[in-house]
């Protein structure tokens, strides 16, 4: 991995791929590469196009008309200066908005510097190396930093940029973008995770086209609605081949990701803070950071630039104490109780629970104030006697003594108007004074600007962590923000920045002080699965919707951009709540195994002989759980594209793999001798699976016979028929 300097020419590479980019003959930088990697020692500018000019495009010298940024591909464009795309940064100052932001000097450093306040990926010296490039307005003397690392291993950069108001007058910053880059061509599909409450991050996919086309949050929140995610897939790229580019922004709050396809067929991509509702003031002497975005290059298909994600984020995001730690079984109350329950019944129900090999309970909503309903007592972080009469550390220590790890329900951010919190300090939910205010679930959010108030928080959180000597904590976030107003704030365009700096500094100075509690986040389900809350908690709840069916798509959509060890995934009970559907207690496992595994039910519902069989797929959990974390995730069939969806997980030395294999609805005399068609093992290896043995090349090349089914005569396969059929095999590399 290097990072070589040439005449101003800036090429990071790490022989996977090459990044590469030069100061402009107007001192701007331009861009000239992204993709696979090139020869390092070469000079690149030739790949810096000028096109004719026209009538209708401007240019910077008079005797050059080619010169214009409308046709130059750049690194980070500005506004009013002869590119009529959208910006990367807009500030304005003493009401002008012109920027010309030049090359000054630059840094390269080993490794990659923290970025203070910001959850990002990180790198020890020896596995990365950053650029920084120092840029300055002609206009004003502000400076902006732009920061590139590559790492050695992975096929990424990972970008943030930074202004420094080194001006004497004051300077507000109206949009900035994390990353911006001009791809060369538009001939390509964009891609994104987007859906709704219950039925996030479905795969969505629609061509490029000349204009804006965008996803986006001004929730407060990442969202249900729409993952800070997209990739740019080449029209020929299929999920195992062909050329794929992913962008990802690390952030919880408000976002926007944009294509923008320029009259010459550029493809211009930018994500970042969202600029509506966002207005960050700068003082001479002070400082904007933005968070980090990172993109991804794959020249292996959606699978190659999963994968690379994947790898990212388990190797160089998600916490040292987690990378390795193997996730505990859980078993969660809440589908099985809601708010009604006392201690008899949660000890009988961690007891029965653990005879199956459950090895943590979660106690979810409703343990706390007096929370018989959503309609009361969050920020009131004090057990409810009345439920649990001798406490919450007698219920830990009972729960614990029953040979099971104890986890609890959050919800730090929000506040319910009927608490003793809110009678005490009515002015710390977020609002504008004297208005109506609009309620989400029923309750309002507390105002995470304000440092007292994550102060409060974390000293309720702390006192219950230790009283209780807790083990995992789930952090749920169910409303989104409206109203977005601090009294303490004098800029309110900077309320919905400072409202996730807010919920970081929580999250830092918990996982700081217990490192080893389990955090999982949720939001509602699936509201805030991005890799920012990732750093903190690693693994998150993955929808509330439970129904194994929907969990395929859910759980698809979700393996584009995150590892499978990371998505939250439990057998609940049916009829299943969300859907109303019945499906067998095997697909609902076999879909399950595929992420952190846990159940969502009253273990003394279920039959003796489902006991048995729940026993057996807890068993099953744990023999293959490390390949789940470490193996890599390969999709081989969507279920966006038919009634059968397959996906296996195959290890870094392709001696173990498991397959799953599901289908949706039955179909009439389906064909004969059905096999799926496998990847990623080794072609000279023999796996046993079940009771026979195959070659890895038999296994790609021919596939592996899945199930005979019902065809309506052939009896004997009477219990294989009927709709939710599933297969997990498990093969072992025998020589
Ligand atoms: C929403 C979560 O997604 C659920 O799992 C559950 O924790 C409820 N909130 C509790 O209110």
């Amino acid at each position: 991995m290097s990072i070589l300097v040439n005449q101003q020419q800036f090429h990071l590479t790490n022989g996977k791929i090459s990044y590469v980019f030069h100061v402009l003959k107007n001192a701007q930088l331009g861009h000239l590469y992204f993709g696979k990697a090139l020869r390092p020692d070469r000079d690149y500018t030739h790949f810096e196009k000028y096109h004719n000019p026209t009538p209708a495009s401007c240019h910077t010298y008079e005797d050059d008309p080619a010169f214009s940024l409308e046709t130059i591909r750049q690194e980070y464009p500005v506004y009013g200066k002869g590119d009529f795309r959208e910006p990367a940064i807009l500030m304005s100052q003493e009401q002008k908005s012109v920027a010309n932001f030049v090359y000054k000097s630059h840094d390269i450093l080993e490794g990659k510097p923290p970025i203070s306040g910001l959850p990002a990926t990180y790198a020890a010296s020896s596995e990365a190396e950053t650029v920084l490039i120092v840029l300055e307005d002609v206009y004003s003397g502000v400076e902006l930093h732009l920061s590139y690392t590559i790492f050695a291993n992975e096929a990424v950069i990972a970008r943030n940029s930074r202004v420094v108001n080194k001006s004497t007058t004051a300077l507000s910053v109206e949009r900035m973008m994390s990353l911006s880059i001009d791809l060369p061509d538009a001939e390509m599909d964009l891609l994104h995770l987007s859906g709704t409450w219950s039925r996030e991050r479905h795969v969505k996919t629609r061509p490029l086209e000349q204009g804006i086309q965008s996803i986006s949050s001004i929730r407060g929140a990442s969202s249900h609605h729409h993952n800070p995610f997209l990739a740019l897939k080449a029209k020929d790229a299929t999920e195992h081949t062909g050329e794929v580019f992913g962008f990802q922004f690390v952030y919880s709050g408000n976002f926007l990701a944009q294509t923008e396809v320029d009259h010459y067929g550029v493809a211009r991509v930018q994500l970042g803070i969202h600029p509506i509702g966002f207005e960050w003031n700068l003082a001479p002497g002070e400082a904007f950071q933005s968070p980090e975005a990172v993109m991804v290059y794959s020249g292996e298909g959606l699978n190659g630039m999963s994968q690379t994600f994947h790898q990212l984020y388990r190797n160089q995001l998600i916490r040292e104490q987690w990378k390795t730690a193997e996730r505990p079984v859980l078993i969660n109350n809440w589908e099985a109780t809601y708010f009604d329950f006392n201690e008899e019944k949660l000890i009988h129900f961690a007891k029965e629970a653990k005879e199956l090999g459950v090895e943590l309970f979660v106690l979810d909503d409703g343990w706390f104030g007096k929370r018989n309903d959503d309609r009361t007592s969050l920020g009131d972080w004090f057990v409810d006697r009345e439920k649990l009469p001798a406490g919450i550390a007698s219920l830990a220590s009972k729960v614990k003594q029953a040979g099971l790890k104890f986890g609890l329900w959050f919800e730090p951010e929000m506040i319910s108007v009927d608490s003793d919190l809110y009678r005490e300090h009515p002015e710390w939910a977020v609002g504008v004074p004297e208005e109506n205010y609009t309620l989400g679930r029923n309750q309002r959010v507390l105002d995470y600007t304000n440092p007292i108030v994550v102060d409060t928080i974390f000293e309720r959180m702390r006192a219950i962590i230790q009283e209780t000597d807790l083990d995992y904590i789930k952090w749920d976030m169910n409303r989104n923000i409206t109203e977005a107003y601090s009294a303490g704030l004098d800029h309110q365009g900077e309320f919905f920045h400072r409202y996730i700096l807010g919920v970081y500094d929580l999250y830092e100075r918990l996982t700081s002080e217990f490192p080893n509690v389990l955090f999982e986040s949720c939001a509602g389900g699936g509201g805030r699965f991005d890799p920012a809350l990732l750093y903190y908690a690693p693994q998150a709840w993955a929808s509330d919707d439970t129904d194994a069916v929907e969990r395929l798509k859910i759980q698809y959509g979700t393996s584009m951009a995150y590892p499978i060890y990371s998505i939250g995934s439990h057998v609940s009970a049916v009829p299943n709540h969300q859907t109303l559907r019945s499906t067998p207690l095997s697909l609902r496992a076999d879909v399950a195994y595929f992420g952190t595994f846990g159940y969502e039910l009253d273990p003394s519902s279920l039959s003796n002989e489902e006991k048995e069989i729940v026993k057996e797929q807890i068993r099953r959990y744990k023999s293959f759980r490390p390949l789940v974390r470490d193996g890599s995730f390969i999709r081989l069939q969507s279920p966006f594209e038919g009634n059968e969806t397959a996906w296996m997980i195959v290890s870094s030395d392709q001696k173990e793999a498991i397959v799953g294999w599901y289908k949706a609805s039955s179909t009439p005399n389906p064909r004969t001798n059905q096999v799926l068609k496998l990847k990623g093992l080794h072609h000279d290896l023999a796996y046993q699976v079940e009771s026979r043995t195959y070659y890895g090349d038999e296994l790609m090349q021919n596939g592996l016979p899945l199930p005979i089914e019902f065809n309506g005569a052939n009896e004997a396969f009477a219990e294989r028929g009927g709709d939710f059929q599933s297969k997990v095999f498990y093969l072992k590399a025998l020589y």
